[in-house]
């Protein structure tokens, strides 16, 4: 039998929903809660606040299992367990910004003061947060219960960090390759292990997912080796696309190709074949702000030099201009000519467009002279409100490739694969161009259709 908790969680993010629904799904009770009003109203009617392939359908079956409140004191009284998932966005420089976990952390201390709970309320952390900002949390809590009372909060904290990818998020959420949970009491870890239970076994039910069961592993540390654990997952992956990124760029020099490179050495199991797709670079909510935010943990200590991470960074930068000189050597001046780029979410089944490679080359591009328009399969909307001026959006491919001097593969949508190459070539300026930032489409078929391919790596 698996026990029911009743859990509460705060920011209705992508990290937030995906939690609560994901909780309620294995049959425990859930009450998401967020100050925003706008963005619950539209939950309650069953609208996802961001693009998600099959989570609105998911949500839907939540049933009663799954509410929403934007009052976050009296949910807690009610609740087991509460899962913080408010961003902590990136500050000036380069730190994580804490404000909105301090809030809720006060916030949950003014409630538990003088509130005679029979068993602790289990307060997990899972937005990215500096290492030591459990304690941290547990300060607030208590500083928020002295504000209202004696300061006596009946609580415990948690880190349970979360590795969900953006546009595979529900399937990494209920068949993730491990489950981190970092606290300093046996009956916090034990408390979260019953919880996860259906996940860990697989037992729970789903249609979602053909493959045989197996356990997920459970892997328990202390507090700031949870903490860390996160950072450095994100650090270790953004390292081995810069890496690969680097090599990618020698290939160029040398006449070797990336894409064999990559291949051959992927097959060691030491090193594993994912991740390394040469190209312009990774982006996103977490990648450039996980990096940034260790970088600024490791300045806070006098006289250290993270090297490699200042490397990762910097080789990530150069990728983005590595566009611009490809598109340069090809066209000579850029002033005047017609740029499409197709893509301008981070990465493919996302509209999300933070850190997005899309809008440093569009400025770059317009502030060279040249006129660039822009496709998106879903992200075009938004871009339109963050990018007034430098882009012209526009709604279809081939409008986008209209009458361009090159077009440039920003993100690698499976929309751009299956492109009619033919008509792209007899819409576009004489000779067509092509810049595949991704690497993601076949150079043979591009150069078949008369257009003329500069993809990464390549010699
Ligand atoms: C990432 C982590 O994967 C996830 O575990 C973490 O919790 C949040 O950050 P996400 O940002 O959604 O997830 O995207 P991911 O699929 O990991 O891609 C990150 C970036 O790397 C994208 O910009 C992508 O285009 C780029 N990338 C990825 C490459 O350039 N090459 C690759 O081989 C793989």
């Amino acid at each position: 039998m698996t026990e029911k908790y009743r859990v509460m969680v705060v920011g209705c993010g992508h990290v937030g929903l995906v939690t609560g629904a994901s909780l309620a799904h294995i049959g425990h009770q859930v009450v998401c809660v967020d100050k925003n009003e706008e963005r619950l109203s539209a939950l309650t009617e069953g609208r996802v606040p961001f693009y998600e392939p099959g989570f609105g359908e998911f949500l839907a079956q939540s049933g009663s299992r799954l509410q929403f409140t934007t009052e976050l004191a009296p949910a807690v009284r009610e609740v087991d367990m509460v899962f913080i998932t408010v961003d902590t966005p990136q500050g000036k420089d380069g730190s994580a910004d804490l404000s909105n976990v301090a809030t809720v952390a006060r916030t949950i201390g003014r409630v538990l003061s003088g509130s005679h709970r029979e068993h602790p309320l289990i307060v997990v952390n899972k937005s990215t947060v500096p290492v030591g900002s459990g304690d941290y949390v547990s300060m607030l809590i208590r500083d928020g219960a002295e504000e209202v009372g004696d300061g006596n909060a009946n609580f415990l904290v948690a880190s349970n960090p979360e590795f969900l990818r953006e546009g595979t998020a529900l399937y990494d959420s209920l068949f993730p390759d491990r489950i981190v949970v970092g606290a300093d009491s046996r009956e916090t870890l034990d408390s979260l292990r019953a919880l996860y239970k259906p996940i860990i076994e697989q037992s729970f039910s789903t249609e979602l997912d053909p493959r045989p069961k197996v356990a997920i592993p459970f892997v328990t540390t202390d507090l700031a080796s949870a903490e860390m654990l996160k950072y450095a997952a994100n650090a270790f992956l953004a390292t081995k696309i810069s890496f690969i990124n680097e090599i990618s760029n020698l290939c160029e020099m040398v006449g070797a190709d990336v894409g064999s490179v990559a291949y051959g050495i992927g097959l060691d199991r030491r090193i594993g074949s994912r991740f390394l797709s040469a190209g312009i670079g990774w982006g996103g909510s977490c990648f450039p702000k996980d990096v940034a935010a260790l970088r600024s943990m490791a300045y806070e200590y006098e006289g250290y030099q993270p090297m490699l991470l200042d490397a990762v960074v910097a080789v990530n930068e150069r990728q983005r201009k590595h566009v611009i000189s490809k598109l340069q050597r090809e066209l000579h001046t850029l002033k005047g000519k017609r740029i499409t780029l197709l893509g301008l979410s981070f990465k493919p089944n996302t509209d999300d467009l933070r850190e997005a490679p899309s809008l440093k080359i569009a400025h770059a591009l317009h502030s060279l002279g040249a006129r660039v328009v822009g496709y998106d399969p879903v992200a075009g909307k938004a871009t339109m409100m963050r990018s007034p001026g430098m882009l012209k959006v526009v709604f279809d491919p081939y409008e986008a490739l209209a009458g361009a001097h090159a077009a440039v593969v920003v993100t690698d949508w499976d929309e751009f694969r299956a492109l009619d190459l033919e008509r792209a070539a007899s819409l576009m300026h004489k000779p067509p161009l092509l810049v595949d930032g991704r690497n993601a489409l076949d150079v043979r078929e591009v150069e078949a259709a008369g257009i003329r391919y500069r993809g990464f790596g390549h010699g």
